[in-house]
């Protein structure tokens, strides 16, 4: 196990009713519970057996055993290996007001050149870890412009003066002084890098996720073992991971916003939504 996962039943319900457009009403009859037992799933109150999880899973679309898994935190990604790639990965676990959220440090090894992958609300913590490496970051690459990826950029602006990017389509977050707006499938260069951009959009209109050797920074799209909140577009989210980010090696790692990092073959075994093509057994 390598840390809890970020989402539990209850948003997992949450996010698959969404997908159905299904009210908690519709829910209830559909598996033949009752409304006030799916608002306690919900609530994080209450995990039923596995005959009543069988079937919200049969009725929601969901792979039975990933999801009996999940309800029960029985489950929770293999630790990544390190990518072999020429660069260094910091993970780092901020938090805005109590909720936690990672942000990265991505440095080439060759060149010691780096850039922050999303900024979290306390930058401090960023700036600290840099100085502590001894790097200056060049670049600050947004994943989407939501206030716990974005809203440290004022300040990493300030102590580097460095260029940020995002996708044309997400609000402009404020702070920087030099925001670009990425093209799908552009690469950017970091020192001997070359990183390349993956539209991912559903949890935001402009949600991306950046792609570095066997790596990928993934932002909101996909969490070990769920889905972001599809605040844009719950099909084009849907999309995004099935046909963006699951195609991928199944070795590809994918470091999320929030909870641990995983692997695409981990989430096409082990992922209530995703892993459906392999049977409910
Ligand atoms: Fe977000």
């Amino acid at each position: 196990m390598s840390g809890s996962l970020e989402d539990e039943l209850g948003d997992v319900l949450e996010k698959s009713r969404d997908g159905k457009g299904w009210t908690q009403s519709d829910l209830a009859q559909a598996s033949g519970m009752s409304v006030s037992d799916i608002s306690r799933m919900e609530r994080y109150e209450f995990v039923p057996d596995d005959s009543v999880l069988k079937k919200l899973a049969e009725v929601l679309d969901l792979h039975v055993p990933s999801l009996i898994a999940v309800a029960k935190g029985t489950w929770a990604p293999k630790a990544i290996e390190p990518d072999p790639g020429p660069f260094e990965i910091i993970c780092l676990d901020l938090f805005v007001g109590t909720y936690p959220v990672k942000c990265y440090l991505l440095i080439c090894k060759a060149t010691k050149t780096s850039a922050v992958i999303d900024t979290g609300g306390n930058p401090e913590a960023i700036i600290k870890k840099a100085k502590e490496l001894n790097i200056k970051p060049e670049k600050i690459l947004l994943t989407h412009a939501h206030f716990d990826h974005a809203g440290g950029l004022e300040l990493l602006d300030k102590t580097y003066n460095c260029p940020a990017w995002i996708d044309k389509k997400e609000p402009r977050p404020s702070g920087s002084r030099d925001l670009r707006l990425l093209k799908d499938g552009e690469t950017i260069s970091l020192g001997n890098l070359n990183i390349e951009v993956l539209f991912t959009p559903g949890h935001t209109s402009g949600g991306v996720s950046y792609k570095i050797h066997d790596s990928v920074f993934s932002g909101d799209a996909i969490f070990a073992g769920s889905m972001g909140r599809a605040n844009s577009s719950w099909s084009e989210l849907y999309n995004s991971i099935t046909q963006r980010l699951l195609t991928l090696p199944d070795h590809t790692r994918l470091l999320p916003g929030h909870g641990p990092a995983t692997t695409v073959g981990e989430e096409k075994r082990h992922n209530p939504f995703f892993s459906i093509s392999r049977g409910n057994n």
